[in-house]
């Protein structure tokens, strides 16, 4: 049996950092990075045998948990049929058809990753628009495309980059970046710039400086200034979609305020495991894209028949009871999590929106609204708080400014595990200093 150390030596010498992207890191955390073997229902399994509760979900996806029988079937029964045509098949249209029946969408486009999506959806907008200038929010991460990358959220966060080196001055001038839950800032945006800005893009709950939920209104004014000046709303699902609710962020505000945004971006939950994401919108907005329009977009795997079909099993399984059971998990062990910390004295806020939530160390009893308080926090008592879960074989994002995962699989032995292993944890994280 190899090790996490030897596994990890043996990919430093041919994968940059050892990793495919650099969240899997552990650099903000210290130690070895889990190299996992195998994974079923709430738990990982790492190569030295190790087992953990999975509260990471790869990164969302995993609504269901790990091998899930209906996810597997299907996957098994689309393998066996072939992996890939380079032509349309109908797992793509049954996916379209069951998005749009959560949500108003009249047109999918599928690609492979939420990068492409919310890269296409920016390209739409402008092609839409005729506009050229963007707006994102301080804090929010929207995938690695150039222009998306200013103030991002998750890995950026995690290793305090301002961007990304490579990315022209050309395409990061492009880009406004706005305090999040500012309406005055967006205000004064669009009172300079309004005749040229093509979208806002948010994140429809922001869950890569940790989750901070929108101010009261904050989300419906979003739609309100775009519509008035004549831009787009592009609302990034990619992480809340079919997870923060069954009608995943737009659940919690646009649902119950009536109003739909622009342009829907979905990745992580519809390709269930697999590399599917997708963009949508009216017929009108959509229709613009290549073939029908001159907006050009393509993918040599869009739309591949396994990931339709693991895509397609996750969201036809996950029902009432599938939502009602990660609302529970999730509230037990945000429950655990802040009497853990209280107890051992450790000030910190607990970010939430739907089932989703992150903690933040050492804020104020506001919490975080935006990525100035996010970066404010003690940072410093994650890493402790972190390795003492993983210890107790817990497994975290190694990072404190991103959402922690449960599935529907997170049965009542994997949420007393957590809450089991939450007060030395939490000792941890109240000694630890900012020296470490
Ligand atoms: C809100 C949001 N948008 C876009 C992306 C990019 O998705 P992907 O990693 O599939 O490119 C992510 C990834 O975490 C995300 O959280």
């Amino acid at each position: 049996m190899t090790t996490n150390a030897a596994a990890f030596a043996a990919a430093q010498a041919v994968i940059p950092g050892g990793v495919d992207s650099p969240v899997r890191a552990f650099g903000s955390v210290g130690g070895t990075p889990r190299f996992m073997a195998s994974a079923q229902g709430p738990y990982l399994t790492d190569v030295e045998g190790k087992r953990y509760v999975d509260l990471v979900c790869s990164w969302g996806p995993m609504l269901l948990g790990h091998q899930h029988p209906a996810v597997v079937e299907a996957v098994h029964r689309a393998v066996d049929a072939g992996l890939s045509f380079g032509t349309s098949v109908e797992g793509e249209t049954r996916l379209a058809e069951l998005i749009a029946s959560r949500v108003p969408v009249e047109r999918v486009r599928f690609v492979s990753t939420g990068t492409e999506a919310t890269m296409t959806a920016i390209r739409l907008a402008r092609g839409v628009t005729g506009r050229n200038l963007i707006v994102k929010f301080a804090g929010c991460y929207h995938g690695h495309s150039d222009g998306l990358l200013a103030a991002a959220g998750s890995g950026v966060a995690t290793q305090a980059l301002p961007g990304s080196a490579g990315v022209t001055e050309a395409a990061a001038s492009e880009t406004i970046v706005v305090d999040y839950n500012s309406p005055e800032a967006l205000e004064a945006v669009f009172a300079e710039h309004g005749e040229s800005i093509a979208a806002v893009i948010t994140e429809a709950v922001p869950c890569n400086m940790g989750v901070v939920e929108p101010g009261d209104g904050f989300n419906r004014f979003l739609r309100e200034i775009t519509a008035k000046h004549g831009a787009l709303l592009i609302w990034d699902e990619v992480l809340t979609g079919f997870r923060a609710t069954a009608t995943g962020g737009w659940g919690l505000f646009g649902e119950v305020e009536g109003w739909t945004p622009d342009i829907w971006c979905f990745g992580k939950v519809i390709g269930g495991g697999m590399p599917a994401a997708a963009l949508g919108g009216s017929a009108e907005i959509m229709d613009h894209l290549a073939p029908l329009g001159p907006v050009y977009q393509a993918g040599t795997l869009s739309g591949n028949p396994v990931a339709m079909a693991a895509g397609h099993a996750t969201l036809e399984h996950a029902d009432e009871a599938v939502y009602a059971r990660v609302a529970a998990a999730s509230d037990a062990i945000r429950e655990g999590l802040t009497s853990a910390l209280t107890a051992a004295g450790v000030d910190h806020s607990i970010q939430r929106a739907g089932t989703l939530f992150s903690v933040a160390f050492g804020t104020s009893a506001d919490g975080v609204k935006d990525y100035a308080d996010a970066q404010g926090q003690q940072v410093f008592r994650h890493a402790p708080f972190f390795q003492s879960m993983l210890a107790s074989g817990v497994y975290l994002p190694p990072s404190v400014f991103e959402a922690w995962f449960v599935s529907a699989a997170h049965d009542d032995a994997a949420v007393q595990q957590v809450l089991d292993a939450l007060p030395a944890a939490a000792e941890a994280a109240a000694q630890a200093t900012p020296q470490g």
